[in-house]
């Protein structure tokens, strides 16, 4: 995309106190990112020619973020004063001097606003000659937002913020969205002339519309309906709120895009997921991160897959996975837990109670029940008998276990790794493997079975497992 002359100035410096948190409010999660990633997404997607979050509070952990996922940005530094309009003075500062494009700003805690909005604002904004444009919504509880105050004939006059507002005013349910478009010029300037004589002792980025109008620029105020888009998170009340309302939205374009979902208000996606035709996703289910499901596939109930990529037509029941791949036509579940670096061939299976990790499971090999498989690497078209634990560990260093294709292990055996079992081998049940298996052979090292006759009728005698016992021989002898 050819850059404009635009920047995007994305506001990330606040404390966020009513967040009541140890983590800067621009980082709590939603869907999957950040609040500030919500943002920085949208902000990039306009193709403009700067992108400059401002940071202060907690501004190690912000910037660290902001330069992995979004390194084209210039992070901007707020001095000590106070306010979003100060905010965007020092983020100005990060512009080179004689920029004198159009600049919008963003609030890293308004994480639903979209492309499409800012387009129609900068269009009308640039259409009509503003000098300003303030984007506003209607909320039945304006609680918190700076309201919007609009002469008799409804243009826009000024923004009051809650705290300043009289009783009268904060009647007024039109609010500021936090999102402006401004000429660069003219906002240098404007800023330069407000103070901080409010409530909060802060300079608002809000009194800078109501200056220019008062130098006689011209400053609209622009409302949209979707309330939503504009919400701004201030609490975890309200993080919740936008979190379902987000959620929604996700499970209904997916819905629309051709996949089933039972009961989107108990199934949540990440905006990072992608999910392919015909896939059904049942209740309870969870899917985060760098998760991909595959056309046809049947996820659910109650599945938790994070970075996790699954195959085409394959099942995944009541499991928790994370950093696996699941191939085509593969199973999974119920009660599985798949650990980093699972990797299921197609039509393979990890079957009940079955805990993976670091294991490459070759196509059509099945690991069905009750076992563990960590630090292995598993053929194609192998069986793993029930109850097998892969000992990858011995109380230093973790090892390795090999299994060709084709292999028959048996119930209950344990691989003591490092260890390679051959193509086509056999374990048998109980079995503690501990030398390799070549090719073809069986591994055994089972003690041969004693019975000792009576037992039960000398050393339990009187008991019911004695009395049941005496009751069969009886019977056995007539
Ligand atoms: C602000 C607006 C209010 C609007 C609301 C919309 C002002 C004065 N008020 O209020 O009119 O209705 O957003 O959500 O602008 N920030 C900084 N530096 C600061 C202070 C804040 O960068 O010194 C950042 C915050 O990190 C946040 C954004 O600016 O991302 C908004 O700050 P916040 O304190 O949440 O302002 P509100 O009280 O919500
Ligand atoms: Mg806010």
């Amino acid at each position: 995309m050819s850059e404009r002359h635009l920047a995007v100035v994305v506001l990330a410096a606040g404390q966020g106190t009513r967040m009541k948190s140890t983590k800067p409010k621009v980082m709590h999660e939603l869907a999957g990112l950040p609040l500030l990633g919500h943002v920085l997404t949208t902000a990039n997607a306009l193709g403009a020619a700067h992108v400059v979050p401002v940071v202060r509070h907690e501004k190690e952990a912000i910037s660290a973020y902001i330069t992995e996922f979004f390194p084209t940005a210039v992070i901007a530094e707020q001095d000590e004063i106070p306010g979003t309009g100060r905010a965007v003075e020092c983020g100005l500062q990060a512009l080179p001097n004689d920029f004198d494009g159009v600049i919008v700003v963003t609030s890293g805690d308004v994480p639903l606003l979209d492309v499409s909005t800012i387009e129609t604002m900068l269009a009308t904004h640039l259409d009509g000659g503003y000098a300003a444009s303030v984007l506003t919504t209607f909320l039945d509880d304006p609680t918190g937002y700076g309201r919007i105050l609009r002469s008799t004939d409804g243009e826009f006059l000024q923004i009051v913020e809650q705290k300043d507002a009289s009783e009268q005013q904060r009647a007024i349910n039109e609010v500021n969205a936090g999102v402006y478009v401004f000429d660069a010029k003219l906002l240098r300037n404007a800023l330069a002339k407000v103070g901080t004589h409010n409530a909060q002792g802060e300079k608002y980025l809000t009194d800078a519309a109501a200056e220019l109008l008062h130098e006689g620029h011209r400053v609209q105020a622009v409302s949209i309906d979707d309330e939503w888009l504009v919400a701004g998170i201030n609490d975890r009340a309200q993080l919740s709120e936008v979190a379902a309302e987000l959620n929604w939205r996700i499970n209904r374009a997916w819905q629309l895009a051709g996949v089933t979902i039972l009961d989107p208000n108990n199934t949540w996606i990440d905006v990072t997921v992608a999910i392919g035709q015909d896939a059904v996703i049942l209740p309870g289910t969870y899917l985060q991160g760098i998760t991909e499901i595959g056309a046809g596939a049947k996820i659910g109930p109650e599945c938790v897959l994070v970075d996790t990529k699954v195959g085409e037509g394959a099942t995944v029941i009541k499991t928790h996975a994370t950093g696996s791949r699941i191939g085509d036509g593969a199973s999974v579940g119920p009660f599985s837990y798949l650990r980093p670096g699972t990797d299921l061939g197609a039509d393979g299976k990890i079957g009940t109670f079955v805990e993976t990790k670091n294991a490459i499971i070759g196509a059509g090999s099945k690991v069905p029940h009750l076992s563990y498989v960590g630090d292995a690497e598993i053929g194609t078209n192998s069986n793993i008998g029930a109850g097998t634990i892969f000992a990858n560990y011995d109380g230093v260093k973790k090892h390795r276990s090999t299994i060709g294709n084709d292999v028959r292990s048996g119930s209950h055996n344990v691989f003591v790794a490092p260890i390679t079992i051959g193509d086509g081998a056999y374990t048998a049940a109980g079995t503690v493997v501990r030398r390799d298996v070549k090719p073809g052979d069986l591994g055994m090292n089972v003690a041969p079975q004693k019975n000792i006759a009576d037992w039960v009728l000398t050393k339990r005698e009187g008991t019911d497992a004695a009395k049941a016992a005496q009751a069969a021989r009886e019977a056995n002898s007539n």
